[in-house]
């Protein structure tokens, strides 16, 4: 069974609260989901494998640490996920950045695949797949199921707010794969919206409501 992690450093819950307040504007939203998103790959990063290395500072010789064998991608599920790339590519530099258009019924809740670019070598990096809302679960695990077709099989999923049971669904279809949330909320509304969530994160980053 994969491990749910909440990611509630206080620093994180003040800048969600501030995220869910519906008086905060376009800019200031996605301001805070980039440093959202990089205070909690800093966690998700924390069990990445080091290897020594000899280097030389200018007082001698030694053995330092670095970051060994496999490289990163970072996957954001279109459109709101990519408020979340930018705070990792800071942490990352290097790591690449694969993009899977999922859009969201909005009768039935069910996802629709619209788009899918990922880097050819992407079956030999570890993958963190970005999505700010962890609702019915249907995107998530949808993307997820993308990722494992194109041979990926060290994934972690990051999300910002999640329900139950989007995080039970992502979990019973892919218990390999590790979750991190900043908040676990209640449930979800007539319209699997969540609540109380923060409305509806692509519109919010974007302004395209
Ligand atoms: C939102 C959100 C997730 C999805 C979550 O995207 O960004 O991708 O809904 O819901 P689920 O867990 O029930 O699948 P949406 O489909 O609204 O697209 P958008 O990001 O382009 O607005
Ligand atoms: N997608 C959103 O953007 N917000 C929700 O609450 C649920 C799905």
């Amino acid at each position: 069974m994969s491990t749910l992690h909440i990611v509630d450093h206080p620093l994180i819950q003040h800048k969600l609260s501030i995220m869910r307040n519906k008086k905060t504007g376009s800019k200031d939203f996605r301001e805070l989901l980039s440093e959202i998103a990089m205070l909690m790959g800093y966690e998700l990063t924390r069990d990445l494998p080091l290897e020594d290395i000899q280097i030389e500072t200018p007082i001698c010789k030694m053995t330092a640490k670095t970051i060994s064998g496999k490289k990163l991608a970072i996957v954001p599920i279109l459109r709101a996920g990519l408020g979340m790339v930018d705070g990792l590519q800071k942490l990352v530099p290097v790591a690449k950045v694969g993009h899977i258009g999922l859009y969201r019924d909005p009768e039935t809740h069910l996802p629709h695949e619209y788009y899918c670019k990922l880097p050819p070598d992407i079956e030999d990096r570890i993958v963190i797949l970005v999505d700010p809302m962890l609702a019915t679960g249907g995107s998530a695990s949808d993307a997820l199921t993308m990722l494992k077709k194109h041979g990926c099989h060290n994934i972690k999923f990051m999300a910002l707010v999640g329900v139950p049971e989007g995080i039970t669904k992502v979990q019973a279809e892919h218990p390999d794969v590790d979750i991190y949330v900043a908040a676990q909320d209640e449930c979800l509304n007539e319209h699997a919206y969540i609540v109380p969530g923060l409305g509806d994160a692509g519109d919010r980053i974007f302004g395209t409501k």
